[in-house]
């Protein structure tokens, strides 16, 4: 048992405690106050859902599903805080002080001048990059999220992804996979001088496999931007995940807080846009953040056309309360240190198994390696989909592919196979048990085995 944080600890005590006395389990910092049904069904509904849903997980009714692992955004549990301060909520127009708390929660870890709130992250992207982009311009990241490449190229401009080369293999271990390749972009920088509005960082890389970015290579790709005068921008979704890892792995971080390395990771950088669905535990949520004056006027302009005014975005004031708390709970120690345990516990058993996982475990998924796992598949003949279909009705888990399904049908309609061929297996935040995720090992590697020794 834990003995819990006390106020005036050390934030993260509970869990060093456990650790430092030499026990394993990390077990969930929080207990169970309010549940929801899980319905189980038989092998015959899954088959007749699956059918009618043209074999498209994402058309499955989700009460059709046992473990909802399709994604891990907007479907973490919220806490007793988060709800005591839903009803905080001020639903005023106009400088409600719902706002205000959210305002001072995000400038607390991102110091940006200017703060605008969005319905979720990819209006940010929409708002920024029509304001930046543009046919000509060219936009870096250590790789596009779908929605950031998708908003990028729908200005015109082109979306590059440069993360190191470890990064695009699945087996190959790293402790940072996600960093930019500082060579590649410093030769992009030069060679399309006056075409790149902007430098983006993922952090974690969510396409890449959830893996972090490092803080030098974050210092490095900052100090590269100011030197040819180009802003830095993050795609800060899971930044306390990514945080985390720089605390867990980086020389001569492990004594600093989280927070204290968020703040420093902003302090480099010239904006970023967020997802609140995603580390900050809210359903729904996000926004942009800027230091530039006269673009961020640009911006907010454009977010009165679409969202809302600037003291709201899309969202009501006790969204911006169940954010604001949200904020302050991601960054806590306890939690991370349990949230990225969890995550390896479940990719470790499927690797201890002989399933084969991209490596090393990411932050807020594994992700099951497809092509390895049915090499009598052709791409084409989708192994991802066919994986993730098998998944649901083995043990009603949904998951999401990640590969020829995704990226294969190309703009002249014609298919070509992607890189990688992977299902994800998303981690909503503190949501599910761990013996709900023992349950999904059982089934994930039931699943793998040849059909002659089932
Ligand atoms: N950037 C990253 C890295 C993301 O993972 C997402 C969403 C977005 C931007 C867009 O944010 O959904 O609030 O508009 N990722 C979800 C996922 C959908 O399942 O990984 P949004």
């Amino acid at each position: 048992m834990s003995r819990g944080a006390r106020p005036g600890e050390r934030p993260g005590a509970a869990l060093q405690w456990l650790v430092s006395r030499g026990y394993h389990t990390i077990i969930e910092p929080f207990r169970i106050h309010s549940v929801e049904p899980l319905r189980m069904t038989t092998a015959d509904e899954r088959r007749a859902a699956v059918e009618a849903a043209g074999y498209n997980v994402f058309g499955l009714h989700s009460s059709d599903v046992l473990i909802d692992l399709l994604t891990d955004s907007g479907t973490g549990a919220m806490s007793r805080d988060q709800w005591a301060a839903i009803q905080h909520g001020d639903e005023s127009y106009a400088g409600s002080p719902s706002w205000y708390a959210f305002e001072s929660a995000v400038k607390d870890l991102f110091a940006f001048g200017h703060v605008i709130p969005t319905h979720q992250g990819r209006a940010a992207e929409k708002i920024i990059f029509s304001v930046l982009g543009g046919p000509g311009k060219v936009v870096p990241n250590n790789t596009h999220f779908d929605t950031t490449r998708a908003n990028v190229e729908a200005t015109g401009a082109e979306a590059v992804d440069l993360v190191i080369a470890e990064g695009r293999d699945p087996a190959t271990e790293h402790p940072f996979k996600g960093n930019m390749d500082l060579a590649a972009l410093e030769d992009l920088l030069e060679s399309r001088r006056g075409e790149v509005p902007v430098v983006f960082l993922t952090i974690t890389n969510n396409s890449g496999g959830g893996q972090p970015v490092s803080l030098e290579n974050i210092r490095a790709t900052s100090a590269l931007c100011r030197r040819f005068g180009v802003p830095l921008f993050l795609d800060a979704c899971r930044f306390a995940e990514n945080a985390w890892f720089i605390h867990e792995r980086e020389a001569g971080q492990g004594d600093r807080e989280v927070a204290d390395i968020v703040r420093e990771i902003a302090s480099l950088a010239d904006g970023m846009t967020m997802s609140a669905k995603k580390d900050p535990f809210a359903n729904i949520g996000g926004w942009l953040a800027l230091n530039d004056d006269e673009v961020a006027e640009r911006c907010r302009t454009l977010l009165i056309l679409t969202e809302g005014f600037p003291t709201y975005g899309g969202l009501a004031g006790r969204d911006l309360e169940a954010i604001a708390q949200g904020l302050r709970e991601a960054v806590s120690h306890d939690y991370l240190r349990y949230r990225i345990r969890s995550t390896a516990y479940l990719g470790e058993a499927l690797l201890a198994a002989g399933v084969p996982v991209v490596r090393p475990i990411g932050g807020h998924a594994v992700y099951l390696d497809a092509r390895a796992l049915a090499p009598h598949l052709d791409p084409l003949d989708y192994p991802g989909q066919a994986l993730a279909v098998a998944l649901y009705l083995e043990g009603g888990i949904r998951s999401c592919e990640i590969g020829s399904v995704m990226f294969g049908r190309q703009p002249d309609g014609s298919e070509r196979p992607a890189a990688m061929e992977l299902v994800r297996l998303a981690i909503p935040r503190r949501t599910y048990t761990q013996s709900h995720v023992d349950y999904v090992i059982e089934v994930v590697v039931e699943r793998s085995r040849p059909a002659r020794t089932r």
